[in-house]
């Protein structure tokens, strides 16, 4: 099994007061290699709180996440960071680009943890994936300069760079209208399929739902 949550709960707030927030509870989920996963649901059922979770960036109230069959709810501070960083790729519904950067500049920024410098392999490899997201002729140019469709191109080739196995993608089509939201469905299919990266997306978006091999509505704390 390449990710495995066994009976996650995950609240809010002080559980012995009323104003206690549960959100998960004893949830279930099983991804297999390569699979590319939809997770709808309505505003506040819990889908970014799902996401954050998976991503190691919150830890849940009880319940375990195994990853390729290690258990990553044990890891220390170092391992999860480790982790995060070379296993997996993040997309948001804001880019979150930074703003004084070139887009060439923000796509290589996140191989600086993991390798220290930036070298000819990782050059190339982002300019492979800018170029198959045609946004190759606007690398210099800095986030305001771009669309919001190619923000979040440049989002995506981000979050490939360090070639993660796993990416976690919540609402990435949230903030763009109609037809840069097929385009940026259609990139994230394609490039998860063509690159063998599993793929967990929250979204809204029937249409970026339809492409994925399964589609999960999140539910009173469980995914239905
Ligand atoms: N850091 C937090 N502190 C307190 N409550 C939170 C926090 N994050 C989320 N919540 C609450 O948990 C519920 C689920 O939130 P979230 O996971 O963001 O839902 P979704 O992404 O599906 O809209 C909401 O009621 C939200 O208000
Ligand atoms: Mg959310």
């Amino acid at each position: 099994m390449f990710l495995q949550l066994k009976s996650i709960s995950k609240g809010y707030g002080d559980p012995s007061k009323s104003n206690f927030r549960k959100v998960l509870e004893g949830l279930n989920l099983e991804v297999l290699t390569n699979q590319k996963i939809a997770i709808a649901g309505p505003s506040g059922s819990g889908k970014t709180t799902l996401l954050n979770l998976i991503g190691t960036l919150d830890q849940p109230d009880s319940g375990e996440i195994f990853f390729k069959g290690k258990k990553i709810t044990g890891y220390s501070q170092e391992e999860l960071a480790n982790f995060r960083n070379r296993e997996l790729g993040f997309v948001f519904q804001m880019h979150h680009l930074l703003p004084q950067c070139t887009l060439w500049e923000n796509v290589l920024l996140p191989v600086l943890p993991v390798k220290k410098v930036v070298g000819k392999a990782e050059k190339e490899w982002a300019e492979h994936l800018l170029r198959k997201v045609g946004i190759w002729e606007q690398r210099n140019q800095k986030p305001s300069e771009l669309s919001g469709g190619e923000c979040q191109r440049t989002a995506v080739v981000r979050a490939l760079i360090n070639k993660p196995q796993l990416i976690l993608a919540d609402e990435p089509t949230g903030a763009l209208d109609e037809q840069n939201a097929v385009n940026l469905a259609e990139l994230l299919n394609h490039l998860s399929g063509d690159e063998g990266v599993s793929l967990i997306v929250v979204t809204h978006s029937s249409e970026l739902a339809s492409q994925m091999d399964q589609v999960y509505h999140l539910k009173n704390g469980i995914l239905q």
